[in-house]
């Protein structure tokens, strides 16, 4: 029973001499000493430093102090390699270490992007257009992930036609190259084409119960022919009169000739 008591008085002692001894000689930083002189860096990874809160403190980047290191501020490269992101040069341009996330995009960006956004560039190199000559973020400008409207900077074609619209026929990285659904609303073609919708709308003949893009599917500028719908419906008098204008007129106002043409027919 005394021997026990000894043995851990003993031990008691040991410890008690040997913290002592430390204090004195060489006093450590801590990372909860940081914050006594710093406020700025330990407020920001507080409250934005995402994974550099998380899996890392201060001193896994920042070994050592001044005076007795001269340097300790971290290259980023020591705990990040293997990506084509990690070889662009100027981190800390975009990336606070202290709130990596927080991203200032400046200047005028384009390569960097492409690092993790292959598809854009190559939408752009495909269809090249003036926005595939722009940096990107003269559109995604300020923050990283925001999408600008068409409408900021370009007025719609007509005063009906909204935002929710441009997508039908256009695309952000090549808005050169006009494809449509066949949902798309003669509304939209009117905006340009007024006065095929007015020639359209006002024929008795059922064409004008069809939608403009029915007849001009899918791409703009496609025009058909009659007989993609109707074959050649009447037989061997096709031969001797080929075209089928020449008895039905347009498309947009079938077999309403002119009156001077009519009277000329006579
Ligand atoms: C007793 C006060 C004090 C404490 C505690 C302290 N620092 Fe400092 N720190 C300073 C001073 C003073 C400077 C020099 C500022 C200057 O040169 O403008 C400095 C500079 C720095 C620098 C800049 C170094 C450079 O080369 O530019 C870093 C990084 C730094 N401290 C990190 C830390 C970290 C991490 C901790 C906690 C582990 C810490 N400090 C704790 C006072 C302190
Ligand atoms: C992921 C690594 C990393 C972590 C974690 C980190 N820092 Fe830093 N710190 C840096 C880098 C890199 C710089 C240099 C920034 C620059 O050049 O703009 C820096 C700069 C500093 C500076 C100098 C201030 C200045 O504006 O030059 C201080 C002070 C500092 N850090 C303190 C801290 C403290 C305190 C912590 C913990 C709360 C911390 N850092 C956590 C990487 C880190
Ligand atoms: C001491 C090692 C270390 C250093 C130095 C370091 N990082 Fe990190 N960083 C990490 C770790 C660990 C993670 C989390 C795992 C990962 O994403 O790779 C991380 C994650 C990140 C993230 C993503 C954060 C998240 O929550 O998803 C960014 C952005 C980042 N680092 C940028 C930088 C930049 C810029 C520098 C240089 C200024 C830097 N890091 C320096 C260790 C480091
Ligand atoms: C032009 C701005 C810019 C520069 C310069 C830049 N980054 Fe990034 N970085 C970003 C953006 C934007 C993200 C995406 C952030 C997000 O997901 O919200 C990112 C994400 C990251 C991530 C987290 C995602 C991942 O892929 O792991 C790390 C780590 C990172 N950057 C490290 C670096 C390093 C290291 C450098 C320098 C070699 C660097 N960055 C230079 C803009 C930049
Ligand atoms: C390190 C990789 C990385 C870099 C660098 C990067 N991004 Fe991203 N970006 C992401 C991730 C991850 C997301 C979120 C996931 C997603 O929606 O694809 C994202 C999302 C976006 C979005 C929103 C997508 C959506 O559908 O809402 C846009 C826009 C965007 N980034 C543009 C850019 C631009 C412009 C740059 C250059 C200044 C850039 N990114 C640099 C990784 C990156
Ligand atoms: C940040 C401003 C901005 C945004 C957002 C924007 N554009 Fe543009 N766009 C421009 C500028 C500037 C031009 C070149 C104008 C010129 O030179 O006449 C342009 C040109 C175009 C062109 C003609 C391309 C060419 O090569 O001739 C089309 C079509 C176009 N934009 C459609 C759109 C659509 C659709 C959207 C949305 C998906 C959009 N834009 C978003 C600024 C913008
Ligand atoms: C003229 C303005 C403009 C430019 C320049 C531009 N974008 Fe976009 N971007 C948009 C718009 C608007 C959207 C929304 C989708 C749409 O309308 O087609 C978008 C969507 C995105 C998206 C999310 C959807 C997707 O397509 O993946 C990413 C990521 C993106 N852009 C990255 C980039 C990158 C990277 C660049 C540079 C190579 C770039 N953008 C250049 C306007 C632009
Ligand atoms: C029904 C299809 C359609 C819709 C919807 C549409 N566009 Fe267009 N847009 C076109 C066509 C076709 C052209 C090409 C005209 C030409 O060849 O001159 C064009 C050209 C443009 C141009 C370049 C020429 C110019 O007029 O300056 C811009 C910019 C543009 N559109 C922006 C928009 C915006 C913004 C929206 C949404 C509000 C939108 N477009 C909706 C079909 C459409
Ligand atoms: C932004 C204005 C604009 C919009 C919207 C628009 N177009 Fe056009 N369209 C034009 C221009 C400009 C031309 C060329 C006119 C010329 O060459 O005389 C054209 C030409 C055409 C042509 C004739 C091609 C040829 O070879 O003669 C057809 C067919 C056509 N558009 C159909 C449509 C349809 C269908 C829509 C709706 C999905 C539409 N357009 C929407 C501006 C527009
Ligand atoms: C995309 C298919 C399509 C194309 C192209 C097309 N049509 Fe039609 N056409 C129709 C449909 C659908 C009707 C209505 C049939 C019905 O309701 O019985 C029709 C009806 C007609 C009628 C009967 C009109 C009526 O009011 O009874 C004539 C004549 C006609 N088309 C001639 C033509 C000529 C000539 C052309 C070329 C200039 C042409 N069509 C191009 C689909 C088409
Ligand atoms: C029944 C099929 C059909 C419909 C519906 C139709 N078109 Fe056409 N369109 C044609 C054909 C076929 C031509 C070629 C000229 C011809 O033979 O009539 C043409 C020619 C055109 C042209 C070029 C010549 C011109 O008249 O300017 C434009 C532009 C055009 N259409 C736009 C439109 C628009 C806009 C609408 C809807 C308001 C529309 N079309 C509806 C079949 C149609
Ligand atoms: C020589 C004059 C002439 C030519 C050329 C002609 N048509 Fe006709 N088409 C007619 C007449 C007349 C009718 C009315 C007959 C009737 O009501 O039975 C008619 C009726 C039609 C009808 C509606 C009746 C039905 O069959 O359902 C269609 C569709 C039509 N034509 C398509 C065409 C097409 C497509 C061409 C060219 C390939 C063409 N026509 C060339 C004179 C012509």
């Amino acid at each position: 029973m005394m021997k026990k008591f000894l043995v851990i008085l003993a031990g008691a002692l040991l410890l008690a001499g040997v913290s002592g001894v430390t204090m004195a000689q060489t006093a450590t930083l801590g990372v909860a000493d940081c914050v006594k002189c710093h406020d700025v860096q330990p407020a920001q990874i507080d409250a934005n430093g995402a994974k550099h809160k998380t899996e890392i403190d201060c001193q896994a980047c920042h070994e050592g102090h001044r005076p007795k290191s001269a340097k300790n501020i971290p290259e980023c490269s020591n705990c990040h390699s293997g990506k084509s992101h990690y070889q662009i040069k100027g981190c800390v341009s975009c990336h606070n270490p202290h709130q990596p996330l927080l991203v200032a995009i400046t200047g005028q960006q384009k390569d960097v992007c492409l690092t993790c956004h292959a598809g854009p560039g190559k939408e752009m190199a495909a269809s090249p257009s003036k926005h595939a000559t722009f940096a990107c973020n003269f559109c995604h400008a300020d923050k990283h992930g925001m999408i600008p409207k068409c409408v900021d900077c370009h007025k719609p074609h007509s005063a009906s036609m909204t935002q929710a619209d441009c997508a039908t026929c256009h695309k952000a990285h090549k808005p050169k190259e006009l494809l449509y659904g066949a949902s798309t609303a003669s509304t939209m073609c009117a905006a340009c084409h007024g006065n095929v919708m007015t020639q359209l709308t006002a024929s008795k003949a059922k064409h004008s119960q069809l939608a403009c893009v029915t007849c001009h599917a899918n791409k703009h500028k496609t025009v058909p022919n009659c007989s993609d719908c109707h074959g050649l419906p009447h037989g061997s008098m096709h031969d001797k009169f080929p075209k089928c204008g020449s008895c039905h007129n347009i498309a947009h106002d079938l077999n309403n000739w002119p009156k001077e043409e009519k009277a000329k027919k006579k």
